[in-house]
C-alpha cells in the first residue's frame, strides 16, 4: 500500500503560535534554572528546535538527544525500547524535559521514563508537541502537550512516514493512494 499526503490537520501558524506558549509556560516553570532538554532522535527536532527558542533566556538550557525504537514486530509496541544512540551527558541532579514527536500508546516514553529515572535527575519532565490519547495503554503523564490529535496518522514537522515528509512545514495526516 501506498500512501500520500492528505489534509493540513495543524498549519504553520496554529503550531507557532501553540510552540510560543509551550516555550512560556516552560520559561515560567524553570525560572532561574537549568534545564537539559532531551530530544528523541528523530521525530521531535524540528518541533524541538522552534521549542527552545521559545524559551526565554532566564532559563539556562542546553540541548541532548537521544535515539530509541521498539524492540520487535514494529506494529505491537512490546514495550521495550532500544537505545540506539545515548544521551551524550550525565542527568543526575539535572532538571530534565524530554522532548517527543506524538504520545501514542505511551510505551516507549513509560519505559524511557523508567529507565532515565534511575540516572537520578533532580526531575524529569515530558513535552510531546501531539498527543494521541484515544490510543493510551501505558499510564504516563505528559506535563506539556501542544495539540491533542484524533487516531490518524500524521506526517510533517519532524513526523515521517518511512521517512519521508519530516520537512514539511505543516501536520497533515495520510491516506491511501488508490490506484484508477
Ligand atoms: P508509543 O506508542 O510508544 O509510540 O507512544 C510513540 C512513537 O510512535 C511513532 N508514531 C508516529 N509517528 N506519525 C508518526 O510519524 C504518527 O501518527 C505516529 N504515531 C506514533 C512515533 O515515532 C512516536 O515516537
Ligand atoms: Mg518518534
Amino acid at each position: 500500500m501506498d500512501y500520500e499526503v492528505a489534509g493540513t490537520l495543524i498549519d504553520e501558524d496554529r503550531l507557532a503560535r501553540r510552540v510560543a506558549e509551550l516555550g512560556k509556560a516552560i520559561s515560567v516553570d524553570y525560572n532561574g534554572r537549568e534545564l537539559i532538554v532531551i530530544g528523541i532522535l528523530r521525530g521531535a527536532v524540528i518541533f524541538m528546535a522552534d521549542l527552545v527558542r521559545a524559551i526565554d533566556d532566564n532559563v539556562d538550557v542546553s540541548m541532548d538527544f537521544m535515539s530509541v525504537s521498539s524492540y520487535g514486530d514494529s506494529t505491537k509496541s512490546s514495550g521495550v525500547v532500544r537505545i540506539n544512540k545515548d544521551l551524550d551527558n550525565s542527568i543526575k541532579d539535572k532538571d530534565v524535559l524530554i522532548v517527543e514527536d506524538i504520545v501514542d500508546t505511551g510505551l516507549t516514553l513509560s519505559y524511557l521514563r523508567r529507565v532515565l529515572m534511575e540516572r537520578g535527575p533532580k526531575s524529569l519532565a515530558i513535552c510531546s508537541l501531539l498527543d494521541k490519547k484515544e490510543r493510551r495503554i501505558a499510564d504516563i503523564s505528559v506535563d506539556y502537550v501542544g495539540f491533542d490529535i484524533p487516531d490518524l496518522f500524521v506526517v510533517g514537522y519532524g513526523l515521517d512516514y518511512s521517512e519521508r515528509w519530516r520537512n514539511l512545514r505543516s501536520v497533515h495526516s495520510v491516506e491511501p493512494t488508490i490506484e484508477a
